[in-house]
């Protein structure tokens, strides 16, 4: 749905080039909840900017649906926009507007008739859960109130691409929780492709399927969530996964520890199964569990352990080879 090809921005900065992007290729599948994570001034901003074109690549090729945007003249990107909406950190409201006139927008730039414009509103007001808001103005919202009038005017035109920039990192925990649930929502009942920044590690593991850690203006890892968070390779992607998971062997804990000590991994329904405990049953082996996970990633729950086992090295091997046959991953630590 999104080919970016190559894809290169510098600024001219007193006489001076910032390579804010640097060489940057990735696709974003249709129906996809894809997210872009990196540090403050990685290039996130520049890069998504660059999908709608809102800034201009220095190099390289975007492509939205089958139309390659960097081809087009600026009346022939003015249509294509409107296929791609765009929600912002800072909500970017017209102040003296009322939520409705806020909504309805980008419909009148679209010049549609008042009844449409009106009936459209009325639908967004309902799928962002609005309707006793509608006349109110952006000082009387609250935080996440004001994301949910973004949402509905990127959404207005039935874009096939909502781009997201850093959009709950003005909220609370709660209100971004609540703001992430709708974009899922969104995703799943428009069948929406969305492509989102964000620092927050919480945000891609709540709804992303695929993400791509951006460090000094590079991808430096890309690929499913549940397999880059399960196995972060860069230590840029290392210190994003800690933000979340207690996942970092605690070195203090492990010391001493005289038994084999392995980390184990459990994906989907194996994450409630009594595994570790039929695995020593017939043998003589005993554990400590010396520590623990048990989240869920999108719609999939997840486990790792660490744990010792004591025991002669046969019955300790005849354990391992149990747990790896039940599906699970089991590594040394
Ligand atoms: N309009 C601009 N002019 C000059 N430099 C910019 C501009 N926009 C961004 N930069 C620089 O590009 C780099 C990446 O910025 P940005 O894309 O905003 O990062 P992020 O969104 O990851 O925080 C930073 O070094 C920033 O200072
Ligand atoms: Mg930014």
């Amino acid at each position: 749905m999104i080919k970016l090809h190559n894809i290169r921005k510098s600024y001219r900065v007193g006489g001076l080039s910032v390579e804010a992007v640097r060489d940057v290729s990735l696709t974003v599948h249709k129906g996809e909840i894809f997210g872009i994570i990196g540090h403050s001034g990685a290039g996130k901003s520049t890069l998504l900017r660059c999908v709608n074109l809102l800034e201009k690549p220095t190099s390289g090729t975007v492509t939205v649906g089958d139309m390659e945007l960097t081809g087009l003249s600026e009346g022939q990107l003015q249509r294509q926009r409107r296929r791609i909406g765009m929600i912002f950190q800072h909500f970017n409201l017209l102040s003296m507007s009322t939520v409705r006139d806020n909504i309805a927008f980008p419909l009148t730039l679209a010049k549609l008739s008042k009844a449409e414009i009106n009936k459209r509103v009325d639908e967004l007001l309902k799928l962002v859960q609005l309707e006793q808001h509608a006349d109110k103005y952006p000082a009387q919202l609250s935080g996440g109130q004001k994301q949910r009038v973004g949402i509905a005017r990127a959404l207005a035109n039935n874009p096939d691409v909502l781009l997201c920039d850093e959009a709950t990192s003005a909220l609370d925990p709660q209100t971004t929780n609540s703001i992430l649930s709708l974009l899922l929502d969104i995703n799943a009942k428009l069948g929406i492709t969305i492509l989102l920044i964000t620092h927050e590690m919480n945000v891609i593991r709540s709804i992303c399927d695929r993400v791509a850690v951006i460090d000094k203006g590079e991808i430096v890892e890309m690929g499913d969530v549940l397999h880059v968070f399960l196995k972060p390779e860069h230590p840029v992607t290392r210190d994003f996964v800690d933000q979340v998971a207690d996942s970092g062997a605690n070195g203090q804990l492990l010391r001493g520890r005289k038994g084999r000590l392995l980390r184990m991994t459990y994906i989907g329904d194996l994450t409630y199964e009594p595994i570790l405990y039929n695995a020593v049953k017939p043998t003589g082996v005993e554990f400590a569990i010396l520590q623990g996970t048990v989240s869920r990633m999108k719609e999939t729950p997840y486990g790792q352990l660490i744990v010792e086992l004591i025991g002669s090295d046969a019955e300790v091997e005849r354990v391992i080879g149990a747990l790896r046959a039940e599906g699970l991953e089991v590594e040394a630590v």
